[in-house]
This record gives C-alpha cells, structure tokens and sequence, in this order.
C-alpha cells in the first residue's frame, strides 16, 4: 500500500537517520520543507521533498494537502494511561485548600488509585484504558510509554503489564512499557519498607522479566516514597533483568535523584520541577534526557522545569504529558507543546524537538520515531489548514489536527 501526501504547505522535522536527538542552541533549528511531498510505503516514510520534484508515480491513496502542515506524531514518554477509575473527589479537596501531599498522607493520592485498581477487574481496567489510548491517539500521539505502578502487589503489578501488553497488540501505536512498582509503599508495608523492596526485586522483578512484559524500569525516588539509596538499589536489580531506568526525580524535592540516574545511565529522568545548578550540571555530557511535564505543573500548581537555564546550559529537553489520575488527567500533547511555549518559554521550535524527536529518544526509540526521516515509522499529523506552525502553541486549546496516519495508515 503507497499513500502519496501532496502539496504540504510546510513538512516538518526532517532530519538524517543520525540525529537520535537535539541539545541546547540546537533546540531551537526546526528543519522544514515548504511546498512538499511525502510519500508512504506500508508503515514507512518511504520518500519526500520538495513539489518541485515529486517522482513521477501512481500511489493507492493520495491526501492533498493544501494549506496544511505535515509533522511527525508526538512521542510521549511519561504517561500512567492504565488506571482503574478517577480521583475527582482529591482534586475537590485541592481547589479547597488541602495540598497533594496532606491528601497522601490520609491515604489518598497513589494508594487511592492502587486500591482502585486491585478491586477492578482485568476487562474493566482494560475498557477504562483503552478509550484514554484512543482519545490520546486522535490528538495525534503515535508512540507513548505507560507506566505500572497503581498495582503495588505481584498481582496487581502484572495486571496493569499485561493490560499494557494487550494495548499494545491491540493498537497502531508505538507502546512502551515500565515497570514501576516502587511507585509508593502500600499500606500492607507501611512500617516494613525493605520488605515492599524485597518483593519489588525478588518477587515482581522475576515474573515481569521472565514474561518480558517491560521494557524500562521507574522509581518515585522523592521524600516521603523512595530514598536516593532505595532508588539505586531498585535501579540496580531492574538492570539486572534487563530493564533500563527511566525515573521520577525532583517533582517536589531536589534529593540527589538526579545524580542516582545520570549514575545508572537511565535513559531519562523526568519531573524536574525543582532543580538546583548542580542538578544541572549533573545532566552535562551524559546519555540521560531530562523529560518535562508542564501540564503535571499546570494541573496541581507546582513550579514548571526551568527549561530556558537546562537549554542554556546545553542540556536536551523533551516534553511529556503524564497522564495520570493524580496529577495530570490529561494526556494532550498540544496542551503540552503549547504550555511549554507559554510557561516555559520555550520557542515553537524547541517545544516541537522536545515533543518529538526528543520524546522519541526517551523512550529508545528514536532511530525508528520523531523525525520526518526515510525509514522511519509514518507516523504523521496532518494540520488543518494553518498559517503557520506557530498556531500550533499559539491557537492553545484548538483541535488543529485534521488527519493522523499511523502505522501508514489513516487512523482518523
Ligand atoms: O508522575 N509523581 C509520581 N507519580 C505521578 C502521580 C501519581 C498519582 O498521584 O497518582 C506523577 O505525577
Ligand atoms: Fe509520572
């Protein structure tokens, strides 16, 4: 199957197969082509380039696309989708003066939703997720990692696995999956920690990678859940069985959670609300991505990732949603581009590389994802017809996307 996209008023994120992703002053280049053509082989970007030289050719399907803008979809890196129910009733409680961590200390926050989910069944947890997967995948979202972590039992652990797993096979869309079992310590271990990191790595671990039912491995390494020393213990284990970390680190507290990762070369290390020069430094010269999640910030009012000093100092960013019941019920990565501009000022440009090619890289993926790139997966956004991409950020709010085409195909 050929589909032909003609007249792209601008195709963006071209980019050679050796850009994996971009840091710093490089940030804010955006390469385009205006006036293009892409050309669709299967689930691959099989050619592209200006009008002026499209090939003489005779596809199956061709989209004209006068007016629009051609971009690859969005790679979010950082999402909870699988979850059990909602926590309307704490974000009640927040608007009328309780804080997230006064409500976590009553039992709600994380163990609230851990409870939920042990009492729903597999299908329901499943038809609950699957319509998130779907609405994220309309708003042009074409890789995402879903995280465990709401099961906080062997049993619960696997359940939410196995229901990411099924999405996976189930859908068009890249899917990743982490580990993230030492999400919170459940009431059962409340006075018995090192026995809730016990089962994590010598009960959870075993049976996840012996199913191979993840692919990274995620830590809430902050005061009152995971210590720095817990972190890299976990960390340690979880590499052990093959998984990679990517990890929760200074939402509320800058504790060394950083330093942990860059230390165990995680692939990224996300939140980054509170950072203080030396976190930053940390981050210099180093394979880890540091991950921003400005709707988490927008959602429960906490600080946003200081993304102006991290790209001065030369560091890459990429930008993710976190979708959660928590703290983010909301997993819109135009709302996320367009607050990272707002908020964070960073320009169109940068906010479209982190949403990106740098997402994809946060996932290990981005030899195959996040770049208009022959070879790559065509998974593409098509704009309605737009002035310019500045109104992606700038029209915040706007379904702007007329078209998303996943796996080759054309998904809405
Ligand atoms: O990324 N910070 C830890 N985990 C989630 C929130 C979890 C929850 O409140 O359910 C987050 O913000
Ligand atoms: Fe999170």
């Amino acid at each position: 199957m050929t589909t032909l996209i003609t007249n792209i008023k601008e195709l963006l994120q071209i980019r050679e197969n050796s850009v994996l992703k971009v840091s710093g002053a490089e940030m804010a280049v955006l390469p385009t082509i205006k006036n293009a053509f892409l050309l669709i082989k299967n689930d691959l970007i099989a050619d592209f380039g200006s009008m002026d030289n499209l090939p003489k050719l005779s596809a199956d399907l061709t989209i004209d696309a006068t007016g629009k803008i051609v971009l690859p979809s969005w790679c979010d890196s950082h999402t909870h989708i699988v979850y059990a129910g909602n926590r309307e009733q704490e974000f009640v409680d927040r608007i009328n003066g309780m804080s997230y961590e006064e409500i976590a200390n009553r039992g709600g926050g994380i163990l609230n939703s851990a409870k939920k989910l042990n009492e729903t069944s597999d299908e329901e947890i499943y038809k609950q997720s699957k319509a998130r997967l779907e609405e994220v995948m309309r708003l042009g979202t074409g890789a995402v990692e879903i995280k465990s972590g709401y099961g906080l039992t062997v049993e619960g652990e696997l359940k939410m696995l196995r229901v990411i797993q099924q999405l996976s096979q189930n859908y068009p869309v890249t899917i990743k999956a982490t580990f993230l079992g030492a999400h919170a310590f459940p009431s059962a271990f409340k006075d018995n920690k090192k026995g809730y990191i016990d089962c994590i790595i010598n009960e959870m671990l075993p049976e996840i990678a012996k199913n191979k039912l993840a692919d990274f491995i995620d830590i809430f390494c902050e005061s009152g859940y995971f210590s720095v020393e817990e972190t890299e213990q976990i960390m340690e284990a979880g590499i052990q069985f093959g998984l990679k970390p990517k990890i929760h680190v200074n939402q509320f507290n800058s504790i060394g959670g950083i330093q942990a990762g860059v230390k165990y070369n995680a692939l990224s290390v996300d939140h980054l609300e509170i950072m203080n020069p030396e976190d930053i430094e940390a981050l210099k010269n180093t394979e880890t991505m540091p991950v921003a999640l400005p709707s988490c910030s927008y959602f429960i009012s906490i600080p946003y990732t200081p993304a102006r000093k991290m790209i001065a100092a030369g560091l890459p960013l990429a930008l993710a949603t976190d979708f959660n019941p928590g703290t983010t019920p909301s997993g819109n990565m135009n709302f996320v581009v367009a607050t990272a501009c707002i908020k964070m000022k960073m320009t169109p440009e940068e906010a479209i590389n982190a949403a990106t090619i740098n997402g994809a890289y946060a996932m290990g993926i981005s030899n195959t994802h996040g770049s208009i790139t022959i070879g790559k997966k065509a998974n593409l956004i098509i704009t309605k017809e737009i002035p310019s991409y500045y109104q992606l950020p700038y029209a915040f709010g706007s379904n702007l996307i007329d078209t998303v085409i996943l796996d080759g195909k054309i998904f809405i």
